[in-house]
């Protein structure tokens, strides 16, 4: 790394060689390396020129300080998301859907509530070894443009419904167990269905299975990503969904802040940004 290298050189080029600095600055700023841009390039003036000190972390701020941006890594994540990722209520949690996705290898995923699909989009890049996505909403959906639609099947129906009086059915007519192992909600976002949701779709889950909430801080409507941007829902719901799974777990959590946690044979993990995510794993023990 350049900065490492400037970093042994220390502050005393300042004295010996005044024009080092300022060459070091020229290369920085023209450094043609693949993944330059101006953050990367004032860190590197920041360690040239002060390499300890409060240069490096003022230079730190210019640059937007503590703002994290997503981007796409694994190939079946490129090919899903073919356009690039819009910014949207979900979008800050879509490399975390597709970690928790693969780590339950799965076999069958379930997602309720699939609007444009997003959400849908990453389950189909995790279910690359011949795992099937099964998405339910009210409305019908079955029309969207969606890369792996080989993987992919659609029910329109409310979610309870399916849930009580079509799943099984579905899963015997597939041949696959009725066993989920990742189940995805993100529907209404309050309390009572959410509570429903749980009640009729957690006994479907694998011994290793995980279920995932979208919407579990929506606070008063307003919700800020790691980007530092700022939108609004326009409703309150009245802490509907992380509610429901406190319930569930029998305790209560701030979902305004990171948390994990384990309870009632679960791992569980909260990312209070963009609306939150809750995630609950079994611990399988
Ligand atoms: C927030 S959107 C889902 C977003 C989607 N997961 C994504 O990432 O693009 C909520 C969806 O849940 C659906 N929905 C609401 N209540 C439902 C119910 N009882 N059963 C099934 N779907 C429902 C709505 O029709 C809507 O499309």
């Amino acid at each position: 790394m350049v900065g490492e290298r400037l970093l042994d050189i220390g502050p005393e080029v300042f004295y010996k060689e005044p024009c080092i600095p300022f060459c070091l600055l020229g290369f920085c700023m023209n450094s043609n390396h693949q993944n330059s841009n101006i953050k990367q390039r004032l860190d590197r003036v920041g360690l040239a020129l002060n390499p300890k000190g409060w240069v490096k972390e003022l230079l730190f701020r210019l640059a937007g300080g503590p703002r994290f941006h997503q981007c796409l890594q694994h190939p079946e994540m490129i090919a899903s998301f073919p356009g690039g990722v819009t910014t949207s209520d979900i979008s800050e949690h879509l490399n975390t859907l597709f970690f928790f996705a693969m780590d339950v290898k799965p076999r069958l995923i379930v997602e309720l509530g699939t609007r444009g699909g997003e959400s849908t989009r990453v389950f189909l890049a995790a279910a690359l070894s011949g795992a099937r996505v099964l998405s339910v909403d009210l409305d019908d959906c079955s029309g969207l443009e969606l890369p792996h639609r080989e993987r992919w099947n659609f029910v329109k129906a409310d979610d309870i419904e399916f849930g009580l009086h079509g799943f099984a059915k579905w899963c015997a007519a597939a041949s696959l167990k009725p066993e989920i192992d990742l189940l995805f909600i993100d529907t209404s976002h309050l309390y009572d269905h959410t509570k429903q949701e749980i009640q009729t779709w957690s006994p479907f889950l694998s011994s290793t299975g995980a279920m995932i909430f979208h919407d579990t801080n929506m606070g008063l409507g307003v919700y800020g990503r790691l980007d530092r941007s700022v939108d609004r829902y326009g409703w309150n719901n009245q802490r509907g969904v992380i509610r429901a799974v406190e319930e569930f777990l029998g305790t209560t959590y701030d979902e305004r802040r990171f948390f994990t946690d384990v309870a009632k044979g679960y791992l569980v993990a909260h990312y209070p940004h963009s609306s939150g995510l809750t995630v609950l794993k079994k611990t399988g023990g």
